[in-house]
């Protein structure tokens, strides 16, 4: 598959990455299929939490992969953590303990990349900073980032965090592009024109930190999926022409909508079914004239001042 470069790091990445939220709604031997034909396919980065089925999300992506340090060498493994029941925890003591729940739960001693899931409104960054040296210096931890966060926020970790932060995992579809349309409706007096994100965009693309959507393919907070659904007529045509202008599917279209955007964004996908993740994988390779892209954008009922 096309890869990306991480972040301002040298690691290259896939440019469709492999969401494992939905992992345990399959039996272990689908598991294991769905793994080894991600594989197969060249998605070989894997978007783990430690919340993600209470952990046993990691625990079945392990087994499924068979994970063992020649395995291992063959993956990129991300993981979340700072989310607890009923709070989120960005302590030292919180992210060092639950950083190796994940290595024990994913059977390694080393991840690619750790992000911190969502902003902690008792955030010390002093904390994360001591936290991120020892998960540094014992080689725990190789590449960092976060998720859910705006720009004042990271701006607020890097006071005191000394590594860079390559990712930020965000709520991004083309039935949600808030992140996209606040900037093309700057400054008038339309409700598209709202910055709820600290205009993350931009900053993501000025530092050179690698956007991940999640949900790519949801509208709404998990309220479903927009291909194929009747909410969405004017879209789905506008997916379904295209689709058989570049003899691709629809899902494929949606997906390439989000790579065309030249900010080198990494779209964490979450279908566990091996089929449907081959059309997200054929997206890294259609380009969207720049008339089709805002075809799609305008067909989801987003507007140009
Ligand atoms: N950082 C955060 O706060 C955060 C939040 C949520 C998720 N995430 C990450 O993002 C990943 C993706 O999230 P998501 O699963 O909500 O994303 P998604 O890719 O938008 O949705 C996937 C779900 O949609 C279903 N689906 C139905 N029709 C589809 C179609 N035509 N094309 C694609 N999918 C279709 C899939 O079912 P099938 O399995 O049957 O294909 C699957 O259940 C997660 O696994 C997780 O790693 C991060």
């Amino acid at each position: 598959m096309r890869t990306i470069q991480f972040g301002s790091s040298d690691l290259q990445v896939p440019v469709v990455g492999v969401g494992c939220m939905r992992i345990k709604t399959l039996t272990p031997s689908e598991a294991e299929a769905f793994v080894q034909a991600a594989l197969a396919l060249g998605a070989n980065f894997f978007d783990h939490a430690d919340i993600y089925g209470g952990g046993t999300c990691e625990e079945i992506f392990a087994k499924a992969v068979h994970m063992s340090p020649s395995v291992r060498e063959t993956l990129i493994l991300q993981s979340k953590v700072g989310i607890r029941k009923g709070m989120y925890d960005f302590s030292k003591e919180h992210i060092l303990s639950a950083v190796d729940g994940c290595l024990a739960r994913l059977k390694t001693d080393y991840l690619d990349v750790l992000l911190l899931h969502r902003p902690d409104a008792l955030v010390e960054p002093e904390e994360v900073a001591q936290a991120f040296d020892v998960l540094e210096s014992t080689g725990k931890v190789r590449h960092f980032g976060v998720s859910n966060h705006k720009p004042m926020q990271i701006g607020l970790l890097k006071k005191a965090v000394r590594q860079a932060l390559h990712a930020n995992q965000l709520q991004l579809s083309i039935a949600h592009a808030a992140m996209i349309s606040n900037g093309v409706h700057v400054n008038t007096n339309e409700d598209a024109a709202l910055d709820r994100d600290g205009s993350v965009l931009d900053y993501c693309r000025l530092h050179d930190i690698t956007i991940q959507p999640w949900s790519p393919f949801q509208h709404g907070f998990f309220s479903g999926v927009f291909v194929n659904n009747p909410a969405f007529l004017e879209l789905n045509a506008c997916l379904d022409e295209l689709a058989a202008r570049y003899e691709v599917s629809s899902t494929t279209i949606a997906l390439a909508w989000i790579l065309r955007h030249p900010a080198r964004m990494q779209p964490i996908v979450g279908t566990m079914n091996p089929a449907r993740l081959k059309e997200c994988v054929q997206a890294a390779e259609v380009q969207l004239s720049r008339e089709e892209w805002y075809s799609i954008y305008r067909a989801a009922g987003n507007t140009l001042p």
